[in-house]
């Protein structure tokens, strides 16, 4: 089975089995079926977060169940609940419609709702877990669904429980969002702050905040639909204070944020840029020419291809800064 168009980074990797998934009970076939339940499994969603380095000699279960309303509200809070199938950023264009702040700052980020835990998606000064409630997920070990609140998802930079092995067998259903009543913008992200004030917007209200993100995220990011990439490549880096202290030293322009702990947090793309990896290719695989963070497929590169290149682009960091970039898609 082709899972081309089931990749964003537009990979033409093959699966032994695919199973398109609209509902729990479609996961509890599987567990019944001997063949398929003895078959290692492949959860995918919008496929915008991975990296296929080769086929995959297993089960894909696409993630496609649809679903989404008002699931009820706290004295502070409005509750929206969307099925793990439904467009990420569909999801937040329904909420603004609604008049329902709080994934504004989330806008245009590619994937569903049920991947979107999963590495806790962050941009603009927010992450999913500053609107997250709680989730529910189907336990293929057992067969049995459950919800999990915040803390059972222990969610950090670009990390959760579901991408370690407390989350094995966990597949995420649904996800439910508490959204403020009291909605203030969050323009903690200069970048944001600053096109908002430019463009002359006062006070803006969520659903402005919403469109001055897409209108950044096209400026900066390719699209999917146009050039292979599974957004950020890298995770920024955190360093301590001492050795970011050394490399400002050396290279005065390096962009660093304090984390509060003492640590601080490097921006992957200035040093892959400041390496000269900007818009260079490797093959078909190649760094996109306006965010040295994101590796694009220029058409018909396969997995081994990005990796090699990855590989390079953290070796010449590692030379120059002695730092260690971490890699940021799933790797299949
Ligand atoms: N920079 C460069 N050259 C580049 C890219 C960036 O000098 O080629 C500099 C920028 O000028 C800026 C700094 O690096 O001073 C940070 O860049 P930017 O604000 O564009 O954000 P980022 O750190 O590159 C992160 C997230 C993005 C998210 C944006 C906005 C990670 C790994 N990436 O990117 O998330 O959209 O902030 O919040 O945390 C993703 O995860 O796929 C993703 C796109």
């Amino acid at each position: 089975y082709s899972l081309r168009q089931l990749n964003t980074f537009g990979i033409d990797a093959r699966a032994r089995a695919y199973l398109k998934v609209v509902s729990t009970a479609d996961l509890g076939a599987v567990l019944a079926d001997p063949v398929l339940a003895a078959m290692p499994r492949l959860v995918l969603g919008g496929g915008s977060n991975l990296l296929f380095t080769g086929d995959f000699d297993g089960l894909v279960l696409h993630m496609c169940m649809q679903g989404r309303g008002i699931a009820g509200a706290t004295d502070s809070h409005t509750l929206v609940r969307a099925a793990a199938g439904e467009n990420w950023h569909g999801l937040v264009q329904w909420t603004l419609a609604q008049g329902l702040g709080g994934l504004e700052n989330l806008s245009l980020i590619p994937g569903t709702v049920g991947a979107a835990p999963i590495q806790n998606i962050g941009a603009y000064g927010t992450e999913i877990k500053d609107v997250f409630h709680s989730l529910t997920v189907f336990d293929m070990a057992t067969g049995e669904t459950r919800a999990m609140d915040a803390a059972a998802c222990r969610f950090g930079y670009r990390d959760s429980v579901f991408k370690q092995s407390g989350g094995a067998g966990l597949v995420i259903v649904d996800v439910t969002f508490a959204l403020p009543r009291a909605w203030r913008a969050n323009l903690r992200y200069a970048e944001l702050a600053q096109a908002l004030d430019q463009a002359g917007v006062r006070d803006p209200d969520p659903q402005q905040v919403g469109d001055m993100v897409v209108a950044i995220r096209r400026r900066k990011l390719p699209d999917p639909a146009v050039i292979g990439n599974a957004g950020s490549f890298f995770k920024n880096p955190l360093v301590t204070g001492e050795h970011c202290a050394r490399l400002l030293a050396a290279f005065p322009a390096l962009v660093h944020h304090a984390q509060g702990d003492g640590g601080e947090k490097l921006a992957a793309g200035w040093l892959i840029d400041q390496c000269g990896w900007k818009g260079r290719r490797m093959g078909q695989a190649g760094v996109y020419e306006k965010q040295a963070l994101v590796l694009v497929n220029h058409g018909g590169a396969r997995g081994a291809d990005v990796l090699a290149l990855a590989r390079a682009i953290q070796a010449d960091v590692a030379e120059r800064y002695g730092v260690a970039l971490e890699t940021e898609p799933v790797f299949v």
